[in-house]
C-alpha cells in the first residue's frame, strides 16, 4: 500500500463554546493566531507536509471556511485593477495551487471518532492524516511533516505525542507505553481522557494523527466511549494487533488553543518569532 499522504482531514464542526462571545458569529477556528486564522495554520501545515486533498467536517452553519478558503471575486478583482500582487498572493489563504477542497457536515455532536467517520467517502481506501486545529506546534520543521517523514516506516495508525502534567491526563488520549525506537513509541494500550490515578502514562495524544484506511470500519460500530461519544481514540485501541500502532514524539512547542490562557501564549509566542527584538522590549513591562 502506498505511504504517501494526500489527503487530511480537519474536524471543525463544535461550537466554541469556550470562546463565547467571540464565536457566536464567527468559528472558533476562524480566531486569528497573529494575521492567521487557526484553521489557515493548520491547512499549511498539511500543505507542507504535501497534503492536496484537504476535507473540512464542519456544520452548515459555518460557512465561513469556504469563504475563506473559496475564490473571492470582489476582493481578486479590485486588488488586481489596484496591482496590488502581494495582497492577491495573500488570497490563497495557505492553499497549493493544486488544492482540492471537499466540505463535508456532521449534522450530530457524536464526538471526533464521527466526524472523522464523516470524512470517510473522502478519505477512501487510504490512509490520510487528521489534524485539530486547536493544537499548533511551533517548529521550523511542522509537526505533520515530520509524521509524514516517520510513517513510510511504520505505516498503520501514528499519532504525536507529548508529556503532560500527570493532574492533566483527564484532558487526553493517553498512551500505555512498550518499546521506545527513537522518537517512535510502541502503543500497547489507549485511555480517552483517564483520570491521574487511572492513566497507563502521561504521555498524551495532540491533535494531530495518520490512521489506517481501516478505522473506518472501526468506527462505523459507533461505540460511545468517554463522555458518551464516538472516540478516536477507542477505535485505534481496538486496532492494535491488526495494524501497527505508534506514538511519535515530535519536535517543538505546542500551544493548546482551544483555552484562553494557550491561545493567548500562542499569539505571544507567534508575534514574538515575527516581531523580534522590538517587540519584546515593549511586552516586557506589561509582563512584569
Ligand atoms: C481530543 C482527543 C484526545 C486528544 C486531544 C488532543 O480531545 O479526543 O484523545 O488527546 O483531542 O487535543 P478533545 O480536546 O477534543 O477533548
Amino acid at each position: 500500500m502506498s505511504h504517501k499522504i494526500e489527503t487530511v482531514v480537519f474536524p471543525v464542526a463544535g461550537m466554541g463554546t469556550r470562546f463565547l462571545p467571540a464565536t457566536k458569529a464567527v468559528p472558533k477556528e476562524m480566531l486569528p493566531v497573529v494575521d492567521k486564522p487557526l484553521i489557515q495554520w493548520a491547512v499549511e501545515e498539511a500543505a507542507a507536509a504535501g497534503c492536496t486533498r484537504f476535507v473540512f467536517v464542519t456544520s452548515p452553519e459555518k460557512g465561513a471556511f469556504m469563504n475563506h478558503f473559496g475564490d473571492a471575486p470582489h476582493y481578486r478583482e479590485t486588488l488586481q485593477a489596484r496591482g496590488k500582487t502581494a495582497e492577491l498572493e495573500l488570497l490563497q489563504a495557505g492553499l497549493p495551487a493544486n488544492a482540492e477542497i471537499i466540505e463535508t457536515f456532521q449534522d450530530d455532536p457524536l464526538g471526533l471518532g464521527h466526524a472523522i467517520w464523516c470524512a470517510r467517502e473522502a478519505t477512501g481506501d487510504k490512509p490520510f492524516a487528521v489534524i485539530l486545529p486547536d493544537d499548533m506546534v511551533q517548529h521550523t520543521t511542522g509537526c505533520l511533516a515530520q509524521m509524514t517523514a516517520q510513517y513510510a516506516a511504520t505505516g498503520g495508525n501514528l499519532v504525536a505525542v507529548e508529556n503532560v502534567p500527570a493532574d492533566q491526563t483527564h484532558r487526553y488520549g493517553v498512551l500505555d507505553p512498550g518499546v521506545e525506537t527513537g522518537a517512535l513509541v510502541e502503543v500497547k494500550g489507549l485511555v480517552e481522557k483517564p483520570a491521574p490515578e487511572n492513566a497507563p502514562s502521561t504521555l498524551a495524544i495532540i491533535g494531530r494523527y495518520i490512521l489506517a484506511p481501516e478505522i473506518m470500519d472501526t468506527l462505523s460500530a459507533f461505540k460511545k466511549g468517554a463522555g458518551g461519544e464516538i472516540q478516536i481514540t477507542d477505535a485505534m485501541a481496538e486496532l492494535i494487533g491488526t495494524v501497527p500502532m505508534n506514538g511519535f514524539r515530535f519536535e517543538g512547542t505546542r500551544y493548546d488553543c482551544g483555552n484562553r490562557d494557550g491561545f493567548l501564549e500562542a499569539n505571544l509566542a507567534f508575534s514574538l518569532i515575527e516581531g523580534g527584538a522590538a517587540l519584546k522590549q515593549r511586552l516586557r513591562p506589561l509582563l512584569d
